[in-house]
């Protein structure tokens, strides 16, 4: 991390600064870690319900040329983080997702670009009961049915939820559709490496076992390391530092791929919905470079000190491009003759991080090599933990959501008058 002036110190003195509480932090996680009230450590170790996955995924792949995902907050959006980075291949089915989750304009533009006659639907809601999925599965179900047949629109709906509770299991129990479960100790927003996430990625052909073999690692690695040295905790230390100390409550995620820009909406969900309580808590920032060196960095630059700037960098890009050399009288162009697309974006990157420095705030890289199931699934790893571990530091429950929950309330009621 760096501050530029007027610093907030260096990570090593902060860090240096909260041992203790760091040490406890990390201790008191393991606890929860041990007696399952964070399930989210110990899913990339949960063999049945990655084969589950896998097998259905295998199934409906052959059924359906389209697999259109219905959920909403935690239910889509680490499915569609996981398949924007990672569904590459082409191979797989075309996993299509409800962006605002109850939208007649995009239902309707959906349906224009699915055929029924091969359409699959996931419908997935960890409680069964969330309004916004059900409406728009009602919808497409009529309508797959009225397509296909009762019986073969059974046969390619995949029903994602409690494993005992809730109204979508009672309908999936009725109708005979099948099954995943969301396990009962992972919370929405942390369950992107279950059921959740792994059958779309799988039906996208994504290598879901690699993703957790990234998630698995990282937690090991933090596992086996001391609090002060990991980066998770180092980036929780940073920030509950920065929020308590300067008031810093804006933190920005800025990827530099688009492809990872549904990454940064995934950490969005996470950082706000498990820390934003009690009053407390921090204004997640999504951004996008180098566009946003175009559009947000005056802000963090001249406006109000009150953001962290995470950049995160991929060291090799999957693909790269020669910009031709041309008009050598033109030197705005002339410049640019025989670089790489990519090393441009690097040029970007690191005038980002030397503005941000040269107006003293602060900021910090997270680098991954390259884009793989690997690098995306032990991502998703490091920013569970950081975000836990931030949580910690604040002495906030990461895990509820009693701001969503009153809102799902307001929503039935209204329903019912
Ligand atoms: O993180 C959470 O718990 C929420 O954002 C939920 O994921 C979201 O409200 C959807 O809930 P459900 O999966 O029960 O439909």
């Amino acid at each position: 991390m760096n501050s530029g002036q007027p610093t907030p110190g260096d990570a090593v003195t902060l860090i240096n600064g909260q041992v203790n509480a760091l040490a406890a932090a990390k201790s008191a996680m393991v606890q929860r870690m041990k007696s399952a009230s964070a399930g989210f450590f110990t899913v990339p170790d949960r063999g049945t319900d990655l084969r589950a996955a896998e097998r259905l995924a295998k199934t409906v792949s052959k059924r359906a040329k389209t697999l259109v995902v219905l959920g909403i907050g935690g239910s889509d959006l680490g499915a569609r983080a996981i398949i924007r980075a990672c569904g590459v291949s082409g191979k797989g089915m075309d996993v299509r997702f409800l962006e605002s989750g109850a939208d007649p304009d995009e239902l309707a533009s959906l349906l224009t670009t699915i055929d029924l006659n091969k359409t699959a639907l996931n419908v997935v809601s960890k409680s069964g009961d969330t309004m916004e999925p059900l409406a728009n599965f009602l919808i497409l179900r009529e309508k797959l049915v009225k397509a296909v047949g009762a019986k073969r629109a059974a046969e390619r709906i995949v029903v994602t939820t409690d494993p005992e509770k809730g109204a979508l299991r009672e309908i999936a129990h009725r109708e005979g559709y099948a099954t995943l479960d969301v396990p009962t100790d992972v919370g929405g927003r942390w369950c992107a490496l279950t059921s959740v996430g792994l059958f779309p990625a799988a039906c996208a052909r994504v290598p879901v076992r690699k993703l957790l073999a990234g998630a698995a690692a990282v937690r090991d690695a933090w596992l086996a390391t001391d609090a002060t040295e990991d980066s998770a905790m180092a980036f929780a230390a940073l920030h509950h530092h920065l929020s308590t100390a300067q008031n810093r409550r804006v933190t920005v995620l800025m990827p530099y791929q688009s492809v990872l820009r549904d990454f940064a909406l995934w950490f969005r969900q996470l950082w706000a919905e498990s820390l934003g309580k009690d009053g407390q808590g921090f204004t997640p920032v999504a951004a996008l470079g180098p566009a946003d060196q175009h559009s947000q960095l005056q802000l963090w630059n001249d406006g109000p000190h009150d953001a962290v700037i995470t950049l995160l960098s991929v060291a090799r890009p999957r693909a790269d491009f020669k910009v031709p050399r041309a008009y050598a009288d033109l030197a705005a162009v002339k410049r640019l003759g025989g670089h790489r697309l990519g090393a441009i974006s690097r040029i970007g990157f690191e005038a980002t991080m030397k503005t941000l420095a040269s107006h003293g705030r602060p900021h910090g890289i997270l680098e991954i090599p390259a884009i793989t199931p690997e690098s995306v699934g032990g991502l998703m790893m490091h920013f569970m933990i950081a975000t836990a571990g931030t949580a910690q530091l604040m002495g906030i429950d990461a895990y509820d959501q009693p701001g969503v929950e009153e809102g799902k309330r307001f929503i039935r009621e209204a329903l019912e008058r």
